[in-house]
């Protein structure tokens, strides 16, 4: 039988994924020592990981080219989600906030705000839930330059330990929505190789809980 394949989101949720899989016993050495290579044996070779950019592994899921997915609520968020999301994973928390310069009445006046962000459609959401029009630019990373520049009133971004905020003069307005790494499937992943995927999440499930009910000691 062919692997399971696992499209892994590479930055910053892979350390803390490889940490995980690796609480389940899966040998993960190929992934720690891993070069420039980016498909990787785990384990006994039952699973296969894929190093990926965090949409494309919601893309890789969704086409079905990859069984399983470790991606953020943020990108599932902002793209979508024709995939079953599974778990909660408990690592990668982090939030969606709307922030802005220090002391600055955001909400005031009557004039049309701009926003700068990575995520478009989260931030027209949040703003259409308050019936409150704004204009949206788009902005690859380091979002926070915007309003330092003047290109935008505030940021939609997320936010994990508020220093980026806290070094560029801006704060947090409000909270958007909490974030963390979640673990998707793709739809027929999970009709024809529904075992093996819930023996794999039900572990999964198993080693968060013990990992919640050491913290909680
Ligand atoms: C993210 C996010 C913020 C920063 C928040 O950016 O977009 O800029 O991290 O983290 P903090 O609250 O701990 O300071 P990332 O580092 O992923 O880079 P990017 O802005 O270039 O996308």
């Amino acid at each position: 039988m062919k692997p399971l394949r696992i499209a892994l989101t590479k930055g910053r949720l892979e350390k803390a994924t490889v940490e995980l899989l690796e609480d389940i016993g899966l040998d993960c050495r190929s992934l720690r020592d891993k070069g420039r290579r980016l498909i990787l044996p785990v384990g006994d070779g039952s699973l296969e990981a894929v190093l990926a950019k965090a949409a494309d592994v919601i893309t890789y899921v969704e086409h079905g080219v990859c069984d399983l997915g470790v991606v953020g609520k943020d990108t599932i968020m902002e793209h979508g989600s024709r995939f079953f999301e599974i778990l909660d994973l408990g690592f990668g928390r982090c939030s969606f906030a709307l922030a802005a310069p220090k002391g600055a009445d955001f909400f005031g006046g009557y004039r049309v705000k701009t926003i700068a962000t990575k995520y478009p459609k989260v931030a027209r959401r949040f703003f259409q839930s308050r019936d409150m029009d704004v204009g949206i630019i788009k902005i690859e990373g380091s979002v926070e330059l915007a309003p330092l520049l003047g290109l935008a009133d505030g940021i939609v971004d997320i936010v994990e330990t508020g220093t980026t905020l806290k070094e560029n003069g801006l704060e947090v307005v409000e909270r958007v929505a909490d974030v963390s790494a979640r673990l998707i499937v793709n739809a027929a992943s999970l009709k024809l190789r529904k075992e093996e995927i819930e023996t794999l999440a039900g572990q999964l499930e198993a080693a968060i809980a013990g990992r919640k009910e050491r913290e909680s000691r």
